[in-house]
């Protein structure tokens, strides 16, 4: 073990999974935190079958609920846990005109989404300035780049992200402070996403990336203590154009992506 914690959110799967493996790999304990514990032991099995030293701890906790994140930060307190990495990537989205979707699922969006992150990070950012040492990795999207009619409250809260996270980095380097944050912004990436999102038969959803490929760049960049990845080809494209373009013409581009593939 090299002595270095790292908690991940939304590591049962997806990208939070393969970042797990990104730490795992590097000798840190991994804090695994996701709703379902069925699914965090199994995250936990593929780990330790690749990874047999690996120190894995499991915090099932929903992140939809806003005491969750004092919860967590009292749990790795506890344990004596000093979190040296912390990876805010639990997230979902929803996919429809907005006057359609589900009230609810888009406030436990915005929960888990912003609200949490913003918590989760507060708390452990806190510790790591007084240390001046750690180091955060939050969990954009193209989607902060530009306005998504169709997924208008998913893309609203990575817009959120982006500007909070490009804030507190400032505010960092205002201080300092040798502790770095980074976003990373995938382009539509192979995971449950587009399934728990009913986005599946969307053009976004027809040529993914791997979850895998995505992960090991925004691990690299937040090792590099880089303020954004921004994975493939696709997602530079987002980035760059959402400089030059006004956000009328970026919300036609992004709908073109959220219709149907056959039609
Ligand atoms: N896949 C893409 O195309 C794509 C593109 C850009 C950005 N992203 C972002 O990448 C992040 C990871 O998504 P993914 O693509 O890897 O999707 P995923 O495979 O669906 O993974 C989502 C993870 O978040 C957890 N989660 C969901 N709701 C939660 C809650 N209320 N409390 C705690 N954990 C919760 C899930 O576990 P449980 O269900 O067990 O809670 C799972 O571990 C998200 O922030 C997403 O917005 C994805």
């Amino acid at each position: 073990m090299n002595d270095q914690t790292a908690l991940i959110t939304g590591a049962s799967s997806g990208i939070g999974f393969e970042l797990a493996r990104c730490f795992a790999r590097d000798d840190y304990r991994v804090v695994l935190v996701a709703r379902h514990l069925d699914e965090l032991k199994e995250a936990a099995r593929l780990l330790h079958q690749e990874f047999r030293s690996v120190d894995i701890v499991l915090l099932p906790f929903d992140l939809s609920h806003p005491e969750s994140a004092d919860q967590i930060y009292a749990e790795t307190n506890q344990r004596g846990f000093q979190v040296d990495a912390l990876v805010n990537d639990a997230g979902f989205g929803e996919t429809g005109y907005f006057t359609n979707t589900d009230m609810q699922t888009e406030l436990d969006m915005i929960q888990v989404n912003a609200a949490s992150l913003v918590h989760l990070t507060k708390l452990y950012l806190r510790d790591m300035v007084e240390r001046n040492s750690g180091r955060i990795l939050q969990l954009g999207s193209i989607a902060s780049f530009s306005p998504s009619p169709c997924q208008a409250v998913y893309a609203a809260t990575k817009a959120f992200v982006l500007s909070f996270t490009e804030a507190v980095q400032h505010e960092l380097k205002q201080q300092k402070s040798a502790v770095t944050m980074t976003i990373l912004c995938p382009p539509p990436t192979d995971t449950n996403f587009f399934q728990v999102a009913h986005a599946e038969n969307t053009r976004a959803a027809q040529h993914p990336a791997s979850a895998r490929d995505v992960a090991q760049e925004g691990y690299d960049a937040l090792m590099d203590g880089a303020a954004r990845s921004l994975p493939t080809i696709s997602a530079k494209f987002n980035f760059f154009s959402s400089l030059v373009l006004p956000d009328s013409m970026l919300a036609t581009l992004m709908n073109t992506q959220l219709h149907a593939a056959h039609k």
